[in-house]
């Protein structure tokens, strides 16, 4: 036995004993006659006291120990002196005096400090990550992400779903980003692509009678990566027979009560609160609201045209929008810190910011450069409609809608998160009633919002199946129609995370082909790309539907982590590289070779 117990473990039920331990040397304090260790393993730490009058022998060697060296002790644990408690720790009330040492493993010196790894630079960190993953920190991360797991699948199973895994060499499923391929050896010029999701399968899986199918699962993804993105990335994907949004939902929201009332013991109200995809934009500028906080974005439009400002007058005769938002308090910042503010709106896409800061409430208290095109009257009207009080600072965007929603979005952020007004805790909330399609303007064609195999509403199912789509004329005689196609969509977001989405599926093989049709995919093209699905839909496809959450998003909200490379023990850099086991790398030109494939690279 190296050891009886893990250092974390010790407690004042042990004083007295006599326990073997082992771990790394995290800290070692050289008070003259005494020396502090504490050692840690995976469990926590421990104190542990070398004194000569103890062991001569051991207290020699601790001289020795450093950082990180692997150790193995024993001794007799007893009650630390009154004062020198550590309330901090659960073993700080208990220290173990050794009587031996060994060390079972030296350590080089250290490229960081481990206790101190949060300040060292994050590539760094990531080139040892071996050593950043003795954090307590990470540990506690990855502890939270594994209980998690095992309680959705617990969940899940407790619900009629077996979890099926489906191919990792497969064909491209289109989620709208670009796919990672694998050439076949067997196949020249062939090629699998990485699964930028399991949908297909998991649809197929409904056809072949599972009902209840989920799987926590690797996904692959090219696209340009930010601290919530990863090139692959962990889902909880599911998808059932016979059922319809609520059912969907309502399976989700049992999970998430049950996830952070047993991992975090946190209790989460159901059911969630449901935005439509429009108010969403309309009131929080983002169909990923954090609404923890208020600062809602309020339409300035009709107010605006009782002025004479001509950015906000020519901004709305060629259709575009005004709106703002209370910049609570912030009457205080100079016409500089206006200027940062102001640029960094410039950054977020807006041509401005306007603003008018509010003096006084009862009138008479207006301050800013555009007040000479409004009267008086006009931008009372205006802080009556944000709450704006004396102190207030309103500020204004005027663009096409999309810049408006996006700009005043990211700056509400920005706002809530300055102003203090995030707060804590976890609100959930769905957003629904997504279009079904979205006008690409740079391709000149309609795509899926979510997914080619999203349902359309109920009512909107006939109107697409009589749809005579030619895709020439589509744009003049249906534009309008498809734009206002709602589909059964369904998006969740947690603080302002979007944590997973999904949708009920087409199911008939008629509705399938027409949606490709208005989506420009040619029936070769269909056929080559889904043309098992199409197949498949043929043979008694159930009404089905799912939904898929981002597994390392979820987490990182639950231990508090800013990026999801925090709960993923290998993740890779914004350049796609794994600075440890430097991934991606070249290859003997034998294997290109083998696979036909030749680079222009030097
Ligand atoms: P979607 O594409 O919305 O849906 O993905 C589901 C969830 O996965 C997470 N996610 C990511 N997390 C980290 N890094 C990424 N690069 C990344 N991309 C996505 C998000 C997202 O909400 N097949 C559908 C699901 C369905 O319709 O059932 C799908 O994949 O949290
Ligand atoms: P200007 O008329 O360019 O001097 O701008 C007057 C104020 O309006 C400045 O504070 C600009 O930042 C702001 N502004 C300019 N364009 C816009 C716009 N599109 N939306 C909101 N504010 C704007």
């Amino acid at each position: 036995m190296i050891r009886d117990k893990g250092c974390g473990e010790i407690r004042e039920s042990d004083i007295r004993r006599n326990i073997n331990l082992s771990g790394w040397v995290f800290r070692r304090r050289d008070h003259g006659g005494l020396i502090f260790v504490d050692l840690r393993d995976r469990s926590g730490m421990l104190q542990v006291v070398f004194s000569p009058d103890v062991s001569g022998n051991a207290h020699e060697l601790a001289h020795e120990l450093r950082s990180e060296y692997v150790v193995s002790v024993s001794g007799e644990i007893r009650e630390r002196p009154d004062g020198t408690e550590n309330p901090n720790i659960p073993t700080g009330t208990v220290e173990m005096y050794a009587d031996k040492l060994e060390v079972l493993n030296k350590a080089a010196p250290l490229p960081f400090c481990i206790e101190d790894a949060g300040d060292a630079s994050e590539a760094l960190r990531l080139k040892y990550r071996y050593l950043d993953l003795r954090r307590p920190e990470m540990q506690r991360n990855l502890i939270i992400r594994h209980k998690a797991t095992k309680v959705i699948r617990d969940y899940l199973d407790e619900k009629g779903f077996l979890e099926v895994e489906t191919p990792v060499l497969t064909k491209s499923t289109p989620e709208g980003a670009r796919d990672y391929l694998v050439p076949s050896r067997l196949n020249p010029g062939y090629f699998y692509a990485l699964p930028q999701s399991p949908q297909l399968f998991k649809q197929i899986l409904m056809v072949s009678g599972f009902e209840r199918y989920f799987q926590i699962v690797k996904c692959f993804r090219d696209e340009d990566l930010r601290a919530d993105r990863q090139p692959e990335f962990t889902q909880i994907d599911l998808e059932m027979s016979f059922v319809d949004r609520e059912d969907v939902m309502e399976v989700i929201e049992g999970m998430m009560k049950r996830l952070f009332k047993d991992v975090l013991d946190v209790e989460i109200e159901t059911p969630f609160e449901r935005l439509s995809y429009h108010e969403s934009l309309e009131r929080f500028g983002s169909c990923s609201p954090d609404l923890r906080f208020g600062l809602e974005l309020k339409d300035m439009a009709d107010l605006s045209e009782k002025g004479s400002f001509r950015v906000f007058l020519d901004t709305l005769h060629s259709g575009g929008r005004v709106k703002a938002i209370n910049g609570k308090g912030m009457a205080g910042l100079s016409r500089k810190e206006i200027d940062l503010l102001t640029e960094e709106a410039v950054s977020f896409g807006a041509k401005g910011l306007a603003w008018i800061k509010v003096k006084s409430a009862s009138g008479g208290g207006f301050e800013s450069p555009i007040a000479k095109f409004f009267p008086e009257e006009i931008m009372r009207e205006m802080a009556k409609r944000l709450d704006a009080e004396e102190g207030d600072l309103m500020l204004f965007v005027a663009d096409e809608e999309k810049v408006v929603y996006d700009v005043l979005g990211r700056l509400r952020v920005e706002l809530g998160r300055r102003l203090n007004l995030v707060g804590t805790g976890y609100k959930f909330v769905w957003i629904t009633d997504f279009p079904l399609l979205e006008w690409n303007k740079g391709e000149g064609r309609f795509e899926a919002m979510h997914h080619p195999f999203t349902s359309p509403m109920d009512e909107d199912i006939e109107k697409l199946l009589t749809l005579n789509v030619t895709y020439d004329g589509l744009l003049t005689s249906h534009f309008s129609l498809l734009t206002s196609i709602r589909a059964k969509a369904y998006d969740i977001v947690l603080n302002g995370h979007e944590i997973g989405g999904g949708s009920i599926r087409i199911h008939r093989r008629d509705l399938q082909r027409k949606m490709f049709e208005i989506l420009g995919i040619s029936e070769e093209e269909g056929r080559m790309k889904f043309g098992f699905l199409l197949e498949a839909l043929e043979y008694g496809a159930p009404p089905h539907g799912g939904i898929a959450l981002g597994l390392d998003r979820l987490v990182m909200i639950m231990v508090g982590a800013s990026s999801i490379r925090d709960v993923i023990a290998f993740p890779k850099t914004q350049k796609a590289s794994c600075l440890m086991s430097s991934t991606p790398s070249r290859v003997e030109p034998k294997q290109l070779k083998e696979l036909y494939i030749r680079t222009d690279l030097p």
